[in-house]
This record gives structure tokens, C-alpha cells and sequence, in this order.
């Protein structure tokens, strides 16, 4: 069966991720930016591995100059979340491509996209919720106004705080006065680790800025007694298959991890990460757990529910997604 349809919690998509590579074109042509370096002939977006990704993801942001650029970006990326079947969407927003951190120049920006997100939600009927992330090879000085401009915009939309970006630079502690300031202030916490560094990267994440998610974390497989710990603590994993199995983070398909990591008792979500860079959507994230592992429509139900669980938005607007699932 195609999952098109079928009503979807996603928790990890990054904004400038999701960017559809003609809209990327689009504003480079209006902007008389030369970015042919980062296309291939197809129109989709290249680059050689992970390292290079996040060097063309950078670029791709350079030409995302203004609050009007993300007001439409985010249109641009919920119509593809929306004809997927996406209803609830937690998105990674990140001060530094809106004005570099600056607090005055994010609060312009993030008015932009939250109207954005209204229009969706009424147009499109997705719901969409914004994390802020900082980005790790950034170092440390610089996640901390990223945390400020966090703790400054929290609220109905603004609900949590994460970190992205390359895994290996530095250590989880080198981050925990970012951490620790968005806790204060009341955010949600998840972080990246396990794509890319080892069982111990997901360890030490969890001991030195305590997230109550982790973004992918399939690496923790290598380490079962990790593996049950993050079970019984009810540390939940969004993990991303297509997304690991494009950038060779995993093997393939029927050798990802999430299933292992499933039966052992942790609670696992689905989400794409950056759809238009690994030729993914929703739908095909359901569809390819289907073909390797035969989950069926309860086995998709229980993943949207424990997203919708471990979602950070209030409990009004879960309720109102849980009707929304509950009607399939
Ligand atoms: N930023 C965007 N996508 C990412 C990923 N898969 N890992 C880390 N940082 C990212
Ligand atoms: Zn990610």
C-alpha cells in the first residue's frame, strides 16, 4: 500500500534542510548569486559525503538573506512535509543563517516564519513547531547566544533546543553552558549524536547535557548495556533510515539498526532530516520500513504515537494532533 496518506508525526527536519533544490535556485537567481558549483545537472543538490554536505548546506544558506527568504522557505518546505502527510512537524531553526545569532535580528526572522507557520497550518493543516539548534562545528563561544536567542523566544512555537552539525568536532561538554542555559529557561532538549561518533558519543551526551531526546543515536547500538540503559530511561531516538542509509552512516535497509533498537524496548520516531539532500520524504521513510522489516499501519501507529508522546509542543496541541491520528 502507499503510505502517502497516512497522518505523520515528524520531530527531526531541519528548516534549511528541507529547502527544495529549485526554490534554492530560485533565490539564487534573485539574488544574482552564482551557485551552480552545488547542483548537478538533474537540479538535485551534490556533494561527495558528509563532510562536504554540510559545506553545500552552507552555501545553499547563503542565499537566505532575509525574514521574507524564510517566510517563504518555510511555505516551500511544509507543502512538501504536507503532501506527504505530515500533521505535527518539529523543525531545527538556526539563529546563525538569521542574522548570525544576533537576538534583535532573530526575533524579525522568527515573527517571519511563525506567520509562515500560520498560513501553513490553516492552508496545508501541518502544524509546525520550531527547535533551535546550534551548530556544533561552530564551537562552543558560539552556541551561547544561539541558547540566548532560545531562551529569549520560548513559547508557543519556540519549544526546545538542540545541536546539530559535524558530530566528531569536540566533545558533548564543550556545550553544556548552552545546554544548561536553554534548561533554565524552561526549553525542551535534544541533541545529534550516535550518527556518526560512537556508543560513547551517545553516553557522554546524555551525561553532560542530559536531553531528553537524541537526534538519530542509532550508533548506540554497538553498546547493549547503552542500548538498555536508554530503554529503561525512556530516552527517546529520532532516528532518520533514509538518511543514514544515503550518507552510509548505517548499512542498508534491512541492516538498520532501528529495528534492533526497537525491540530492545527504546522508543524510536521516523523523521527525514534533510529530505531533498537524501532523496527522501515521510512517505518514503514508511514505505522503506515496510519493505525491509513488514511494519504494518499498527506498527506505524505506535511510531506516531510515541513522537506525538515525546513531542515538545503543549498538551492542547497534542490533543489536537491525537484526534487528527486517532481519525485513521
Ligand atoms: N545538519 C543538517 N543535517 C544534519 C545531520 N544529518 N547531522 C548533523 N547536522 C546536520
Ligand atoms: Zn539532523
Amino acid at each position: 500500500m502507499s503510505y502517502k496518506e497516512y497522518p505523520k508525526v515528524e520531530l527531526h527536519l531541519h528548516l534549511e534542510g528541507g529547502a527544495p533544490p529549485a526554490f534554492i535556485r530560485q533565490l539564487a537567481h534573485e539574488k544574482k548569486t552564482d551557485l551552480s558549483r552545488i547542483f548537478r545537472e538533474d537540479g538535485s543538490y551534490e556533494y561527495r559525503d558528509f563532510d562536504h554536505f554540510l559545506t553545500v548546506y552552507e552555501a545553499a544558506c547563503s542565499v537566505l538573506q532575509t525574514p521574507e527568504d524564510f517566510r517563504r522557505l518555510v511555505l516551500a518546505v511544509m507543502e512538501q512535509s504536507a503532501e506527504n502527510g505530515v500533521v505535527y512537524s518539529e523543525t531545527f531553526l538556526s539563529p546563525d543563517f538569521c542574522g548570525g545569532g544576533d537576538l534583535s535580528a532573530w526575533r524579525e526572522y522568527l515573527h517571519a516564519m511563525q506567520e509562515a507557520a500560520d498560513e501553513a497550518e490553516r492552508k496545508m493543516g501541518v502544524t509546525l513547531r520550531g527547535i533551535i539548534t546550534c551548530i556544533r562545528h561552530f564551537g562552543p563561544e558560539k552556541a551561547k547566544p544561539i541558547a540566548l536567542c532560545a531562551a529569549e523566544t520560548m513559547g508557543d512555537f519556540i519549544t526546545g533546543f538542540g545541536m546539530a552539525g559535524a558530530e566528531m568536532v569536540g566533545r558533548p561538554g564543550d556545550y553544556s553552558y548552552a545546554f544548561d542555559m536553554a534548561r533554565e529557561a524552561g526549553l525542551r532538549l535534544t541533541c545529534h549524536a550516535g550518527e556518526w561518533g560512537g556508543p560513547d558519543m551517545v553516553a557522554d551526551t546524555l551525561r553532560d547535557l542530559a536531553p531528553e531526546r537524541i537526534g538519530h543515536g542509532v550508533n548506540a547500538i554497538h553498546d547493549l548495556a547503552l542500548v538498555d540503559r536508554i530503554a529503561e530511561d525512556g530516552i527517546v531516538l529520532e532516528v532518520c533510515p533514509g538518511s543514514n542509509v544515503f550518507l552510509g552512516a548505517t548499512g542498508d535497509w534491512p541492516e538498520h539498526p532501528i529495528r534492533m533498537l526497537r525491540e530492545r524496548g527504546v522508543k524510536v520516531t521516523v523523521s527525514t532530516d534533510d529530505p531533498p539532500y537524501f532523496g527522501t520524504t515521510m512517505t518514503r521513510e514508511f514505505e522503506g520500513l515496510a519493505r525491509a522489516f513488514d511494519w504494518t499501519e499498527d506498527d506505524f501507529a505506535e511510531l506516531n504515537r510515541t513522537a506525538l508522546d515525546a513531542a515538545f509542543c503543549d498538551d492542547a496541541t497534542k490533543d489536537k494532533i491525537a484526534k487528527l491520528l486517532e481519525a485513521t
